[in-house]
C-alpha cells in the first residue's frame, strides 16, 4: 500500500505502526452515529490490522484503510477504507472525517482518490457504498462522485449493534471514467 496525496490531503496506509492512531480516532462516541465500528482493545485491533493484505493489486482479498491527514498537521481529519471481495472484481469503501473538519470537501476529495486506487491498482470493476437513508452527508458524497443509488436493503447492516436498512449505491468502471472525465480541469483553464 502507498501513501496517495491529493491536493489537500495525504493518505496514509494503516499498518500495525500507526493502528494505534486510527483506534483512538475510532474512540469518538459521534462516529458510530451512522456505522458499524469495531469495539475492541487497541492491541486487538492492532492484531487484527496485522492480518490484513499488504499490497494492493488484483486479486487481492481483504480490507485496505488510510489515515486521512490534511497537509501540514499531524492530527488525522479522519480515514477511508476500502474492501475487496472475492466474488467478481469488487470492491467495498468507507469514510469518515471528524466532526470538525466536515463541509469543506475533504471526504469527497479523499473518496475520489480511494475510486482511482480501487479502479487503476487494484483493477475492480465496480466500487459500492452502503448508507443509511438518514445519513445525507455521506448520500451527497456518494452523489457528487458519480455513484448510482440502488435499491434499500433490508437489515443489510448493523449500527451500535442494531440491524438497519441500507441504501446500496454503486459505480461501475465505466461511470467513473466518465465522472473522472467530467471534472477534469481543462488545460486553458
Ligand atoms: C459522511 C461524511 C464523511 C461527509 O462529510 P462532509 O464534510 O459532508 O463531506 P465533504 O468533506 O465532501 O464536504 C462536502 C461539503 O463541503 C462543501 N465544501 C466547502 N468547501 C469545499 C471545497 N473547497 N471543496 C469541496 N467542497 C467544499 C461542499 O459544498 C459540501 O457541502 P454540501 O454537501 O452541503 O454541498 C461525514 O459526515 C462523516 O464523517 N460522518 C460520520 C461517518 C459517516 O457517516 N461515514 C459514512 C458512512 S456511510
Amino acid at each position: 500500500m502507498k501513501v496517495i496525496r491529493t491536493q489537500r490531503l495525504r493518505l496514509v496506509p494503516v499498518t500495525t505502526q500507526n493502528a494505534a492512531v486510527l483506534w483512538r480516532l475510532l474512540q469518538a462516541p459521534d462516529l458510530r452515529m451512522f456505522q458499524d465500528l469495531p469495539n475492541l482493545s487497541a492491541g486487538a485491533f492492532r492484531a487484527m490490522v496485522g492480518t490484513r493484505p499488504k499490497r494492493l493489486r488484483p486479486g487481492a482479498v481483504g480490507r485496505f484503510e488510510w489515515l486521512v491527514y490534511l497537509h501540514r498537521m499531524r492530527r488525522p481529519a479522519g480515514w477511508v477504507s476500502l474492501r475487496l471481495s472475492e466474488r467478481d472484481d469488487a470492491g467495498e469503501i468507507g469514510y469518515t472525517i471528524v466532526r470538525e473538519l466536515r463541509n469543506r470537501g475533504f471526504a469527497t476529495e479523499a473518496v475520489r482518490a480511494l475510486l482511482e486506487e480501487a479502479f487503476l491498482r487494484g483493477k475492480v470493476n465496480r466500487v459500492s457504498a452502503y448508507c443509511v437513508p438518514g445519513n445525507r452527508p455521506s448520500r451527497n458524497v456518494l452523489d457528487r462522485l458519480g455513484f448510482r443509488e440502488g435499491a434499500l436493503v433490508h437489515n443489510g447492516a448493523s449500527v451500535a449493534g442494531e440491524a438497519v436498512d441500507v441504501l446500496h449505491h454503486v459505480i461501475s468502471r465505466r461511470d467513473w471514467t466518465q465522472s473522472a472525465k467530467a471534472i477534469e480541469i481543462p488545460a486553458s483553464a
